[in-house]
């Protein structure tokens, strides 16, 4: 990404508007206006074909009459019209547009925008849109948008895929009180996307706090690379799911992805906070926008009130930072201003009693303790106190600690003069809400963002950088592959999709075809008794219904009268069965079932998913994504993300299974499925068996569908 293009597009010093009217209510006429209301210092130059002067300002035919340099022009006329338009904009030397005009690929005319995109990249533009509302930066004091309101001004800048949401979000900023300095309007992202400009607001002096409402990403995996080396926190509100949902699925793996599951692997991977609703999206930017991370788990709550401070601590745990008793000397500390009848263990209870003296001296003691990782304050309003003096109280601890790499946040409950209080410390830097688990989900967001990033994070910090494997055989993979294309299969067959896994390095039952009787019981003596045999054929797909499986043989004899019955069974169940022959696989002792899949998701490709086999995938669809590759580390951090984890752990009196094992299975699977992306649609190994700690796993059954 050019920092530099996308300056001129996004602080442009000078705006053309192409559609300029002096007719009120119109979109062209709306540009206008506030360009002029909200005092943009740049120069702005109405385009209309017909009019001399647009709303005071001297109007041009064309941008090609304009005397001086556009930086960005807006192109406010019917989409049919903008290719031409377009084509002035490059001879004319535009750095920039923002194409608000709908009826592109929203209504199936891709083939315009395609050319819309082609012309503006002939000249070298880059192009926000098209579709959307425009852009507005407060501190560049540029409303280019139809938008009548510039936000709130503050630390935060919005990226919205939504245009009427992005203009609601300016107007409901006022009365959330939460500050932006930008607002983007994506629309199609036709060229200009999400990940440019996450780009190139990481590198923007005024934005702390990159707030995102997506629908889709067009680009996923670039997005994800993009918002990981990010230096500053994203909070995303995604809406919908992913289109390729459970019905057209052919497999496990697919039909579980179809929930959104995916962009939440993904999301998380790529270290983006993310928020519940429209609501939490205010909430978790304000915090995020004014405060530090929060690095560590240890939250201290500070409350004059039982019942606030009870609340706050549900939340607490709620919200994935459980509180903990504060150390014996902290509690020593705050005892000197925390009356008998209150608390000190956390939450600390000032009571009735407490006043500004104690707010002040109890929030910089908890502030300055090198146990506190973050501080949640509440007050609720009572004769005692004015509010406007606890807030005051509270902003000064922070001052006097000296303390800014912990985070805080507040909560203040009660009426007008609390409002008051609560807009002035938000004012001044501190988040602050109107109900104590609000608070405590704010700053949760400041730990879940710590937490992804590796800032304080509890234990040893998981190593996510995938080396990929040496000792695998592509090309060994590639030639099965190649093989069934060659006899115009879609599918490999359970013997192929083994030797696919084996070449990767995953531990699978070793598995051959045998044509006769004799074949199967040679193979048998090979491999070792107890044997398993099973129907090997393309028109039977469930084999045990078709009596096409016989398990535990124990000897030759054993082996010859389960193939023949095999093959009776299976032609007496279907008499056109095309039979290859019958598979004769190492009988695996047994184990806890677990099921590897991969999907190539439409957004974010090869995508790797685990869960525990039986009910638990059926049933209660316990499973995790992660799009890959993955290392082991990351894989081990993934088996403990599941619901039935602690059946791996060891649960109920049983030895820990092999996780060490398993997890260095999924990541060469991980590995695989990106290696062979171009070929691998949807695979799966299920069941695979895990078996106790040093004795690792096995992959009984496995399936790949070719793309
Ligand atoms: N150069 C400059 N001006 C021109 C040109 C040209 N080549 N051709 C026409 N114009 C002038 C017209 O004369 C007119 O000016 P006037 O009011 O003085 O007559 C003006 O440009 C606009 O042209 P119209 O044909 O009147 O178009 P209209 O204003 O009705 O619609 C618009 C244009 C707004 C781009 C419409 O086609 C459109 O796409 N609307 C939807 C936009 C939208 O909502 N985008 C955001 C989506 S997100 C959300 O939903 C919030």
């Amino acid at each position: 990404m050019d920092f530099e293009v996308l300056n001129g597009l996004l602080r442009p010093k000078s705006v053309a508007v192409i559609g300029a009217s002096n007719t009120p209510g119109k979109i062209g006429y709306l540009a206008v206006k506030n360009l002029i209301d909200c005092n943009y210092p740049g120069r702005v130059y109405p385009i209309n074909p017909k009019e001399a002067k647009i709303q005071g300002l001297p109007a041009y035919p064309s941008v090609l009459d304009v005397p001086g340099e556009i930086d960005v022009a807006m192109l406010i006329v019917p989409a049919a019209r903008t290719i031409a338009v377009t084509e002035e904009c490059g001879r004319k030397g535009v750095k920039g547009l923002i194409v608000v005009a709908s009826g592109y690929s929203e209504i199936g005319r891709k083939d315009l925008e395609d050319e819309l995109v082609a012309t503006a990249r002939r000249y070298g533009m880059r192009l926000l849109g098209p579709n959307i509302v425009g852009i507005m930066c407060n501190s560049d004091k540029c409303n280019a948008s139809f938008g009548p309101f510039m936000p709130l001004p503050g630390k935060a800048a919005m990226i919205s895929q939504s245009g009427a949401l992005l203009i609601a979000m300016t107007v409901a900023s006022y009365v959330r009180n939460v500050g932006f300095d930008k607002m983007i309007s994506v629309g199609n992202m036709a060229d200009v996307n999400f990940g440019d400009l996450v780009e190139w607001l990481d590198q923007d002096a005024q934005t702390t706090c990159i707030t995102i409402y997506v629908e889709g990403f067009q680009n996923g995996r670039r997005f994800l690379e993009i918002a990981r080396r990010a230096h500053k926190p994203i909070v995303a509100l995604k809406s919908g799911v992913s289109a390729h949902g459970a019905a057209a699925a052919a497999s496990h793996t697919g039909a579980m992805a179809g929930k959104g599951k995916v962009y939440d692997a993904a999301l998380q991977q790529a270290g983006v906070v993310r928020a519940s609703d429209l609501n939490n999206l205010f909430d978790r930017t304000l915090a995020l926008s004014l405060q530090p991370p929060m690095a560590g788990s240890n939250l201290m709550i500070i409350s004059n009130g039982g019942g606030v401070g009870v609340l706050a601590a549900d939340a607490a745990e709620r919200y994935g930072i459980p509180l903990r008793f504060a150390p014996d000397d902290l509690q020593a500390a705050l005892r000197a201003y925390v009356p008998e009848i209150g608390s000190v263990k956390n939450p600390a209870d000032l009571t009735g009693m407490g006043g500004w003296p104690e707010y002040l001296a109890t929030v910089k003691t908890a502030l300055q303790h090198p146990w506190v990782h973050g501080l949640v304050v509440l007050f609720c309003e009572t004769q005692r106190n004015d509010p406007m003096d606890i807030a005051s109280a509270i902003k000064r601890a922070v001052d006097e600690s000296g303390v800014t790499d912990k985070p805080i946040a507040v909560s203040f409950i009660g009426g007008a003069e609390a409002e008051r209080a609560m807009k002035w410390l938000v004012e001044n830097g501190l988040p602050t809400y109107g109900a104590p688990d609000i608070a405590v989900n704010a700053i949760a967001a400041l730990h879940e963002y710590a937490q992804m990033h590796g800032i304080g994070r509890d234990g040893e910090p998981v190593t996510e950088e995938f080396t990929p494997y040496c000792d695998v055989d592509a090309d060994a993979a590639r030639a099965i592959i190649a093989q069934a294309r060659a006899t115009g299969r879609v599918y490999l067959s359970e013997i192929e999709s083994k030797k696919v896994f084996a070449a990767y390095g995953l531990p699978v039952a070793v598995t051959e075809l045998a044509k006769t009787e004799d074949e199967a019981v040679q193979l048998a003596e090979t491999m070792g008794y107890p044997v398993v045999l099973k129907i090997m054929s393309p028109d039977i797909l469930h084999k045990s219904d078709a009596g096409g499986v016989k398990i535990n043989l124990r000897s030759a004899e054993d082996v010859r009268a389960a193939y023949r019955a095999i093959l009776a069974s299976a032609r007496a169940y279907k008499p056109d069965a095309r039979i290859e022959g019958v598979a004769v696989q190492q009988m695996a002792p047994s184990g806890t079932e677990v099921i590897l899949g991969s999907i190539n998701d439409p957004t974010f490709g090869p995508t790797v998913m685990f869960g525990l086999g039986g009910i638990f995938i059926e049933i209660l669809k316990d499973v995790t994504f992660r799009v890959a590759p993955i290392s082991a580390e990351h894989a081990l951090a993934m088996l403990a993300d599941i619901q039935g984890a602690p059946l791996l752990a060891g649960a109920r009196g049983e030895a820990p299974r092999d996780r060490i094992a398993l997890a260095e299975a999924l990541s060469r699977y991980s590995q695989m499925i990106m290696d062979l992306g171009d070929e691998i649609a949807e695979s799966d190994a299920n069941p695979v068996l895990v078996y106790a700690e040093g004795h690792g796993s096995k992959v009984v059954d496995a399936r790949i569908i070719l793309r």
